[in-house]
């Protein structure tokens, strides 16, 4: 059966150099979300790249800037990176839809429907060891499910038979639950980053054979 979330690709796309995927989204007109856009914000980080973040959308700052996760989700999730010896600059950082939804509510199925070709390119040309889905959008996205994060954040999944799939709380999800109570979402976050970095020198060091 498919899901709402089994999407098609566009081949079209997969044949665009990065530069030129870019180029696409920031003039992209496809959905509702460019009228209230100021600028797309594409993603950020070196191509490719071992290891790939995903957020929902842009918020008002990513969507003023062109830039992601730079606003007060992006200066928590750099101080996640950070507790693991994670640089920022070593990941690539984007979001399931690529311009800011009004009031920046969560994106419509339609709407990642209409931006997952691009997102489905970018991951072409990534090659990611490690992606990870930040918050229920993206990991239910792609883990196909309708389970909530609580359940499959912290594991270890496969996307595409290939590549490994770690779901991880929404840091804006952090910003509303900030105690770091035994257990609670802060704490397990800064578990799951550990898990993540551990995992990453496993597979850095097997490739380097
Ligand atoms: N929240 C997201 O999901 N993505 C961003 O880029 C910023 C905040
Ligand atoms: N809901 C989300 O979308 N993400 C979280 O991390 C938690 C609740």
């Amino acid at each position: 059966m498919k899901s709402l979330f089994d999407f098609e690709e566009q081949p079209d796309l997969r044949r665009l150099s990065f530069a030129e995927l870019t180029e696409r989204m920031l003039s992209c007109t496809l959905c509702p979300l460019s009228e209230g856009r100021t600028q797309a914000v594409p993603g950020e980080g070196p191509v490719p790249a071992d290891l790939v973040f995903i957020g929902e959308g842009p918020g008002e700052v990513e969507d003023a800037t062109g830039r992601p996760f730079v606003g007060p989700a992006g200066q928590l999730l750099d101080k996640i990176l950070e507790s693991a010896g994670l640089k920022r600059e070593e990941a690539y950082i984007t979001n399931m839809v690529k311009c800011r939804p009004p009031l920046n509510r969560t994106p419509k199925p339609e709407e990642v429907k209409t931006c997952w070709p691009y997102l489905d390119a970018q991951l072409r040309l990534l090659r990611p060891k490690i992606i990870v889905p930040l918050g229920n959008l993206a990991a239910q996205f792609f883990l196909k499910t309708d389970k909530g994060i609580n359940l499959i954040r912290g594991q270890f999944f496969k996307w595409e038979g290939t590549v490994e799939l770690f779901p991880m709380f929404h840091p804006s999800y952090l910003l509303r639950n900030p105690t770091k109570e035994k257990g609670g979402p802060k704490y397990l976050t800064w578990q799951d980053i550990q898990t993540l970095k551990g995992r990453l020198d496993e597979l850095r060091a097997s490739s380097r054979g």
